[in-house]
């Protein structure tokens, strides 16, 4: 079976190893497929940091900073944010000493020119793609809950928190996302099959992209994960 990391890093995988082999994984994938719930579990498992551009832009965002002033009206609108501010977030969020031995990236890269821009500062080993079809989106985003303090994401069904509404590891309330109104959410849809979506031909070409089932449950999509990366 093919890994995303070379076969002689192939050891017995404690949190500390696999965070010290530098793994560098993007999380591909529609609005909504589930990259940050994701993302959390693999924290765990890898033992490297998660960075997700959309909670910097939204942190952004509610501290009022010139940064979120100037997302906001892209993001309400579901579009993308422009190339150029979010790459000069993200080179310098990576640069940060806790991605020195590997990182998760969820939401980033999202246009081409983002994938080429990153390509050019980080040796990326994985793109893992969830595979989650339109329809199942529109209903999950619809019980989507967030803390915008800590980044936490829950769902009232699949993935309810111990309290209503109350943020599990910061106590935060919870809060819908102003960008998951159904409209919003099929021009998000839109703007990642015209332009994320070709991402995936990008990193097939590097021969790094692993697509998996991302509409079978938060458990599932954790084995699958797993299994595709090797961990
Ligand atoms: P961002 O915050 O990245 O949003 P997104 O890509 O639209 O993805 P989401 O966060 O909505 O979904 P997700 O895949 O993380 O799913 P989640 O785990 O929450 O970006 C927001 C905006 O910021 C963009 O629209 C853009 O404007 C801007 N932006 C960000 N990065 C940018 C970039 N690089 N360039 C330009 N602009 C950028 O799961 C969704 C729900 O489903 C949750 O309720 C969850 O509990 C539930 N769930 C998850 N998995 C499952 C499962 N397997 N089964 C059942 N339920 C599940
Ligand atoms: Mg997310
Ligand atoms: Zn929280």
């Amino acid at each position: 079976k093919t890994r995303c990391w070379p076969a002689s890093t192939r050891v017995s995988l404690n949190k500390r190893e696999v965070g010290d082999m530098g793994m560098k994984l993007i999380l591909l994938g529609a609005p909504g497929a589930g990259k940050g719930t994701l993302a959390s579990y693999l924290i765990e498992q890898m033992g490297v940091p998660s960075i997700s551009t959309g909670n910097i832009l939204r942190e952004a965002i509610k501290n009022n900073t010139p940064l979120g002033q100037s997302a906001k009206e892209y993001m309400d609108a579901g579009k993308l944010v422009p190339d150029e501010v979010v790459i000069g977030m993200l080179k310098e969020r990576i640069a940060k000493r806790d991605c020195k031995s590997g990182f998760i990236l969820d939401g980033f890269p999202r246009t081409i020119p983002q994938a080429e821009a990153l390509d050019e500062i980080a040796h990326i080993d994985c793109a893992l793609s969830l595979e989650v079809a339109d329809d199942v989106i529109e209903k999950r985003m619809t019980g989507r809950r967030v803390c915008l303090r800590c980044g936490a994401t829950y769902h009232v069904e699949a993935n309810p928190p111990r309290v209503k509404d109350v943020c599990d590891i910061c106590g935060d309330k919870l809060v819908i996302r102003s960008d998951d109104q159904a409209e919003v959410v099929r021009h998000r849809l839109e703007t990642y099959h015209e332009q994320t979506e070709p991402l995936k031909g990008y990193y097939e070409a590097q021969g790094k992209l692993k697509s998996i089932d991302g509409a079978q449950g938060i458990t599932a999509t954790e084995k699958f994960a797993v299994e595709a990366l090797g961990l």
